[in-house]
């Protein structure tokens, strides 16, 4: 049984008198707790897809199923219930709060899940250590590097402990080894029972993942499995 079910996904963008397709019909089967590596060229539609599948934009077009649900007929505020509940996303450029120190960027999306103070804090401070930053928790993200800062967006993606992880070229911004340890905690990720989805540039994350899909102007061109 496929925990995701993409069907004829299309986006276009009306630009002037020119329509962009940025998703031109992708069909995806994704099991529960498989790992993918979502590569292509600039421009092919990668976090297109991922924002549609995040909930965070909605489709011209096409069927997004997700367990039980048709994320693309939810309205607004059920579409906020199923990123608060389902999704972990990471960016390329972090997204973190610049005021706030990194136990409460991690903690700040539970504020919404109404989660007390304290708790939330445990439990902000449990990822930190997860992502070994123990020792970081009061810096800002001003005064951590940018493998750190990553570790403490990846951390803030768990705080709701999510069933789907979608990281939109996460290790983009970063040197070889901070890219490597973020790798390998998405494939921890994995291994704990997580479904992940990873935009990459970086050949080396299809030796973790279990499926590897490439774009080409918003299709599906081709797509290989471990296994
Ligand atoms: N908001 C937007 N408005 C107009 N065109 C867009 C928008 N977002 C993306 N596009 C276009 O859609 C195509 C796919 O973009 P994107 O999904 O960001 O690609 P990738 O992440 O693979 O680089 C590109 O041609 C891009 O210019
Ligand atoms: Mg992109």
């Amino acid at each position: 049984m496929s925990f995701i079910t993409i069907t004829n996904l299309r986006k276009s963008y009306q630009m002037g008198r020119e329509t962009v397709h940025a998703l031109a019909g992708v069909s995806l089967n994704i099991e529960a707790n498989s790992f993918w590596a979502v590569m292509g060229p600039s421009g092919s539609g990668k976090s297109t897809l991922m924002y549609l599948l995040g909930g965070l934009d909605r489709p011209s077009s096409g069927q997004i199923q997700v367990g039980q649900q048709a994320i693309e007929s939810l309205d607004e505020n059920a579409l906020a219930v199923y990123r608060r509940r389902t999704i972990g996303f990471i960016f390329q450029s972090f997204n973190l709060i610049a005021s706030l120190s990194a136990l409460d960027n991690v903690a700040f999306p539970l504020r919404f899940a109404r989660v007390p103070r304290r708790q939330r804090h445990a439990r902000a401070y449990e990822l930190l250590v997860r992502v070994g930053l123990g020792d970081r928790i009061h810096h800002k993200p001003t005064e951590l590097s940018g493998g750190q800062q990553q570790r403490v967006a990846v951390a803030r993606a768990l705080v709701n402990n999510p069933q789907l992880i979608l990281a939109d070229e996460p290790t983009g911004n970063l040197d070889t080894a901070s890219g490597t340890a973020i790798m390998e905690l998405l494939s921890d990720l994995h291994k704990s029972g997580r479904t992940v989805l990873v935009v990459t540039h970086d050949p080396r994350m299809t030796s973790y993942a279990t499926h590897t899909v490439q774009l080409l102007d918003g299709r599906i061109v081709s797509e290989t499995s471990r296994d």
